[in-house]
Parts: C-alpha cells; structure tokens; sequence
C-alpha cells in the first residue's frame, strides 16, 4: 500500500532522454546494477513540442539489457502503436489521459498485450481525471514537469498532488504505485517519498556530466531513505 512510507517499496526508473544516445549501450551498462526499471520516453512531435526516439530504439534496448521496461508514450492517440510497443519489449507502458479520448481502451489494450498499465498525468491535470480509470490500472504518473524535455525544474505543486493521489488510492483501497516524472533529484526525493511517490523517474540528476552516473543515483538511494526515516 502507498500509505506508510516507512515500508513503502521505492523504484528508481533513469530516463535513458537525458544519456549520451552516442553511447547509450555503455550508459545503460552504468546504472544496470544499480537499479531495476529504465524509463524510456517516446515523443511524437505533437502532443509535446518534441521528438526522441521509437520503436526501433524500444527494441535495440531490449536486446541488451533485462532491466524492467517502462516506456512513457507522449504521444497523440497512444493506442495506435501500443500493440508495436509492446512486441518492441515495453514491460510497462504508460498513456497520458490527455491524448485520448478512450483512456479505458489504451489500459485494456496495454493489458492485452501483456504489459503492465500506465496512465500519465500533465502538471495542468487534476487528479480527479484518472478517477474512473485508477482500478485498472497498475501505475498513475504524475507529470512534475511540463512533457517533452529533460533538465526541466520540478513544479513545486506536484508534492500535493501526490498526497492527494496518495490518499484517493488509499481510501479506494487499490495497489495503485505512484510515479513521479520530471525534475526529480537527489534534493527532493525524501519528499516525494513521503508524499506518497513509489517509483521515482529521473533523467538528468542521473546522467549528467558533474557527478558520475554510480555516484548520482547512491545519492538518490540515500536521501530516498531520509524520506523514510
Ligand atoms: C519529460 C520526460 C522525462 C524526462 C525527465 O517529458 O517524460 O522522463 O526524461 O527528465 P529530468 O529528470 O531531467 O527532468
Ligand atoms: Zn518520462
């Protein structure tokens, strides 16, 4: 359950967007002992003001790393390429609320085919909109910045946001986890944790030229144990 932070579970997911995509293999290689999830984001150019990489890149990944998959779609209408998602090796695949009409089609076709269900919510999104769909789903994503760059600043607003989420999941009694995306560093991991945050989505405070790859997420690790305590 997402309510006593003492015993929650928390995942560190790194966003491959902020590696070196000259050398990703060897990046990938780096936080591969240290954690259990890599997130992998999808732009399509449309729903967010940018494009990073596809199917293709999905697979490549695949082929050389077990590393539990979470491929975040932003992208317009999500469940035309779930299915090809899927097959490319996702384990989890998110669909932002915003990019469909049929939010409860995209979650079953996720499940359909195998992977565990995301749905992903804009900063500007309340809560109240996965409402309806939140016993179906695996994971809610909380967006804490704005979708479609990295090494953007968390938007200090998404800490209640995830408390309110927190306590809807735990009044309807779900196993609903709560992911956090977007400006997530080692300074406000033990808040997030104790908000109610269980996998941690962090780009560029983990790839980053000032602090080796090792060092940045055992940072993380310790401060997420702060959030705890
Ligand atoms: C932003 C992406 C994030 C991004 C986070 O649209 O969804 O996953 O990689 O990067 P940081 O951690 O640098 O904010
Ligand atoms: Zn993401």
């Amino acid at each position: 359950m997402n309510s006593n932070a003492k015993q929650r579970r928390v995942i560190i997911s790194p966003s491959v967007l902020s590696a070196n995509f000259a050398h990703l293999e060897q990046d990938i290689k780096q936080v591969e002992p240290l954690v259990e999830w890599l997130h992998l984001d999808v732009m399509d150019g449309c729903f967010v003001p940018n494009i990073s990489f596809g199917i293709p890149v999905v697979k490549a990944i695949r082929k050389i790393t077990n590393l539990f998959l979470d491929v975040h779609l932003m992208i317009e209408a999500p469940e035309r390429y779930i299915p090809a998602f899927a097959e490319a090796g996702a384990n989890l695949i998110y669909a932002h609320v915003e990019a469909t009409p049929h939010i409860n089609r995209a979650v079953q076709l996720i499940k359909s085919h195998g992977c565990k269900a995301g749905v992903a919510l804009n900063p500007g999104t309340p809560i109240e909109q996965v409402y309806e769909i939140l016993p179906y789903v695996d994971v809610v994503l909380v967006m804490s910045v704005n979708p479609g760059f990295g090494g953007q600043k968390f938007i200090p607003s998404s800490l209640r946001k995830i408390k309110r989420l927190n306590e809807l999941i735990n009044r309807e009694g779900l196993e609903v986890k709560i992911a956090v995306d977007g400006g997530v560093n080692a300074d406000n991991v033990a808040d997030l944790v104790k908000a109610g945050a269980n996998i941690l989505i962090a780009g560029s405070a983990i790839f980053q030229d000032k602090i080796p790859i090792e060092k940045a997420v055992k940072l993380i690790y310790t401060n997420i144990q702060k959030g705890k305590d």
